[in-house]
């Protein structure tokens, strides 16, 4: 497994093996990989001959008061993991050679990003966006595969690719679980032993809401409002639970397939996303 610190070592290395008639995959990660980043690199592996995984904790896309600095790494580890698993490439930079010091330039997308985890993280996927195109742009990767897991990153990046013909094709990978439901996070190392039982909530109430929409109940303002009170139970405080179209994030009031319901809610001092697709 190749290790690539410099923008320039990755673009070589992607550049030969193009010249080889060999297609890339990128899989973009922040490190501390759980079995979540894994299943990404697995399915990478099924869509191209080459797969590079990127390991990069992205500063632009924390706010000021978020959690840059105490963020979860591991490059050690997270490196003998994606050894394991045969990825060709590793692309670890540092901040400065990521970005120039005196980078001007972001990427903006005023709608899908607006919403949801967007209305409490202002500057989030102005972040997300603009390390990914750059991703994009150094590793030269024909796929790139993304998780469920955050929905309203995919949507948003998909919707980047479509409106700037970004020349890449974008691979979502179903959200992977604990075996009592939680949904596999970095920053679930965050949680207190209490509070990792307390925030089995978020999945319990996307369960519940499911299983009523299966029983045929498809008012989304009653599910929604079912689901905060659940949470509100169980949680310091419930940033969001809404009932939206998958693609364009866009609240739906009848229940169907595409509809995503989405959750995010504090347990102790971290904030704690999930989701069901109907
Ligand atoms: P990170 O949180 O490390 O996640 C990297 C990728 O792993 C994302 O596509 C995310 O959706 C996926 N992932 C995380 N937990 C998952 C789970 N339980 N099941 C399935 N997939 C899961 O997302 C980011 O990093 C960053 O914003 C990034 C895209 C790398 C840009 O900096």
């Amino acid at each position: 497994m190749k290790i690539c610190r410099t923008k320039k070592s990755l673009s070589s290395l992607s550049a030969a093996w193009h010249r080889a008639g060999e297609t890339v995959a990128i899989v973009p990660t922040m490190g501390f990989l759980h079995e979540g980043h894994l299943s990404l690199v697995r399915l990478a592996r099924k869509k191209a001959r080459r797969v590079v995984v990127s390991v990069f904790v992205n500063p632009t896309q924390f706010g000021p008061n978020e959690d840059f600095a105490q963020y979860p790494r591991d490059e050690k580890r997270d490196f003998a993991l994606l050894r394991a698993e045969g990825v060709d490439a590793v692309f670890a930079p540092t901040p400065e050679e990521m970005y120039g010091a005196d980078a001007t330039v972001s990427l903006v997308e005023s709608k899908l990003s607006k919403v949801m985890c967007g209305a409490f993280r202002p500057i989030h996927f102005a972040g997300v966006l603009t390390v990914v195109l750059k991703l994009f742009n150094v590793s030269r990767a024909d796929v790139a595969v993304f998780g469920r897991k955050d929905a309203q990153q995919l949507a948003v990046i998909r919707r980047m690719v479509r409106d700037l013909d970004v020349p890449v094709k974008i691979v979502g990978a179903p959200l992977v679980r604990e075996k009592d439901g939680l949904a596999l996070s970095s920053r679930n190392t965050y949680l207190s032993a209490a509070d990792r039982v307390r925030a089995l909530a978020l999945h319990e109430a996307l369960d519940a809401a499911q299983a009523d929409f299966r029983a045929g109940k498809t008012d989304a303002g009653r599910a929604t409002a079912k689901i905060e009170k659940a949470l509100a139970k169980a949680c310091e405080k419930v940033d969001y639970a809404v009932a939206v179209d998958a693609d364009t994030l866009e609240p739906v009031r009848t229940l169907g397939r595409g509809t995503l319901l989405a959750v995010a809610a504090w347990v102790g001092k971290t904030r704690l996303i999930d989701n069901h697709l109907l």
